[in-house]
């Protein structure tokens, strides 16, 4: 399916929004409970913590990670690790409820075989937000970044290749997921303030997760 394209074949919940990126709509929303289930395991063994950026600031968004690497920021840069820095220990293993429907969004964007071996999980509180960032600290760029969103709504950025490209915004509700792969690999893209509000299943706050394959 070409980007823009459109036909009864396509359900209007799926969506092209750049080239190789696409927009799944509800995609988890039938996994959201084992999903939020897991991800209750892995922060049990692995707490959030606002890490701070190279240049020492203290990022609104608090952070854990699972999987065989876990993605770290620190005064030494930004970089996959294969330990918790806080606890010394290995990160939890990655859920298979996370495994599946990774992989699943990734084939229903056309990226079929995505094992991911990092989930990067967002915490935003209200007002936490992510400021306009490329991924770019995996090894391996051929497999796509596939974006969970969980709780409370959010405004995402998407832009280009270039930090002052023009950027979209897209809404994003609980069980949406995004998959952007190919030639929007490595867009600049970012999430505005997260606005107030009590989310039925989660409360005051928004979760993301991406997973990644990084080593
Ligand atoms: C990220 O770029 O790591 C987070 C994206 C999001 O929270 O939707
Ligand atoms: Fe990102």
């Amino acid at each position: 399916m070409q980007q823009g394209s459109f036909d009864f074949a396509t359900p209007p919940s799926q969506q092209s929004f750049a080239p190789g990126a696409w927009f799944l709509r509800g995609f988890a929303c039938d996994q959201t409970e084992a999903v939020s289930m897991a991800l209750a395991a892995v922060v049990a063994a692995a707490p959030f913590r606002h890490m701070h950026t190279p240049g020492g600031l203290r990022m609104s968004v608090a952070m854990s990670n699972c999987g065989t690497v876990g993605w770290v920021t620190d005064e030494r840069g930004y970089r996959y690790l294969r330990h918790d820095p806080v606890s010394g220990a290995a990160w939890p293993a990655m859920p298979f409820a996370f495994a599946q429907l990774a992989e699943r969004a990734a084939a229903a964007a056309g990226y079929p075989q995505f094992v991911a071996d990092a989930c990067l999980i967002n915490r935003y509180e209200p007002g936490a937000r992510m400021t306009l960032h490329q991924d770019r600290n995996e090894r391996d760029m051929t497999s796509p970044i596939v974006s969970v969103s969980l709780g409370l709504p959010a405004t995402f950025l998407f832009g280009g290749l270039a930090r002052t490209d023009p950027t979209q915004r897209l809404s994003l509700a609980h069980g949406d997921v995004l998959v952007w792969g190919g030639p929007s690999r490595l867009c600049f893209h970012g999430v505005l303030p997260v606005r107030d509000g009590t989310h039925a299943r989660l409360g005051r706050c928004r979760l993301n997760l991406t997973f990644r394959k990084a080593g």
